[in-house]
């Protein structure tokens, strides 16, 4: 298979076809391979990248650092308050001062639009490192982590279904990378948290040509009968109000994943969570949700969490190898 994604952006998986996402995944076991058997791989030696985070973050952060470490890169930081991006300056005279310094840019923040424009401007790779829609290098990372336990190409016509606030940027990625890799996606929640009709239409449209399903459901059974994969994100994402934790423990309880939930998935199904989690009370927001609404699990239990079919810390790791895939197949 002849792919090269040299110089391209990773903005969003829609962009990509199912050979280059395929291309993204094997390229990520080969640097998992390589990072485990201490084989050095500096194969960007002397190249800097820059890395603004408009809202916080631990993997995706250290993740680039470090895969930037590895490939011989230094890497530079931009927090939320350190730069001028959208304050002082715009994102196209960002992009393009950034542009002539650094061989590639990541940029978490607000809306798809913004790092968008980003790309536009800046005339060298940009990565979306998380966006208000759509979360792409999780994806990578989740894929992986999925075919570790069910086999290298194996996840095309198993289900793979997300619970709970299935049209946050998590749930609409997970949506994109099932459609165009063949595999069977239920988003199981209800119709006010569900991804807009207008990427379920793309998505579909998508499937028809992959054999994968797009299913969208309220019900609980339904949503987690036969799946391989049970897979949840918070209830109120980064740049949501604090005060959408009412409405959203209301709406979104039902589907909490619990050990009742897991039992009606597949026998072998995994259960999995881009994280963070709010799964005991050991954080303060976790915490102030407990002391107000009387919950102290809330996407998921800990006993879940905690339990023999979690694997979300494969896939916390797994975040390093993609993320290093994405940056050496783009800048090499
Ligand atoms: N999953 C994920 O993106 O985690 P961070 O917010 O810690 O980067
Ligand atoms: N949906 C979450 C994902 C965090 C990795 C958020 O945007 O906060």
């Amino acid at each position: 298979m002849d792919v090269s994604l040299s110089g391209r952006n990773f903005l969003k998986l829609l962009d990509f076809t199912p050979e280059e996402i395929r291309y993204l995944l094997d390229l990520s076991a080969e640097l998992k391979e390589k990072k485990r058997a201490h084989e050095p791989h500096r194969y960007l030696e002397g190249r800097n990248v820059a890395l603004i985070f408009e809202k916080t973050s631990t993997r995706t952060r250290c993740a680039f650092e470090v895969g930037a470490a590895d490939l011989g890169m230094h890497a530079v930081y931009l927090d939320p308050s350190a730069s001028q991006i959208g304050k002082k300056e715009s994102i196209a005279d960002t992009a393009r001062v950034l542009g002539r310094m650094f061989d590639g840019i990541e940029y978490r923040g607000f809306g798809q639009e913004r790092v968008e424009e980003l790309a536009a401007y800046a005339g060298v790779p940009v990565w979306n490192g998380l966006t208000t829609e759509f979360h792409p290098t999780q994806m990578i990372a989740d894929v992986l982590t999925m075919e570790e336990e069910f086999g290298r190409g194996s996840m095309a016509g198993r289900k793979v279904t997300f619970m709970g606030d299935a049209g946050n940027n998590v749930g609409n990625s997970l949506m994109v990378v099932c459609a165009k890799l063949g595999i069977d996606f239920c988003a199981c929640g209800p119709a006010e948290q569900m991804p807009e009709d207008g990427l379920v239409e793309t998505c579909r449209a998508i499937a028809a040509e992959t054999g994968a399903t797009i299913t969208l459901t309220a019900d609980v059974e339904e949503g987690a009968r036969g799946a391989s994969v049970i897979y949840t994100d918070i209830w109120v994402s980064m740049g949501e109000s604090s005060d959408l934790w009412g409405e959203r423990i209301r709406l979104l309880s039902p589907y909490q994943v619990n050990a009742e939930l897991m039992a009606l998935a597949a026998d072998d199904a995994i259960f999995m969570h881009c994280l963070p989690s709010f799964h005991d009370r050991k954080t303060t927001i976790g915490e102030e949700v407990y002391q107000k609404f009387g919950l102290a699990e809330l996407e998921v239990t800990d006993e879940v969490f905690e339990g023999p079919r979690s694997r979300v810390f494969d896939e916390a790791e797994n975040r390093l190898h993609s993320i290093k895939a994405v940056m050496y197949a783009t800048l090499k």
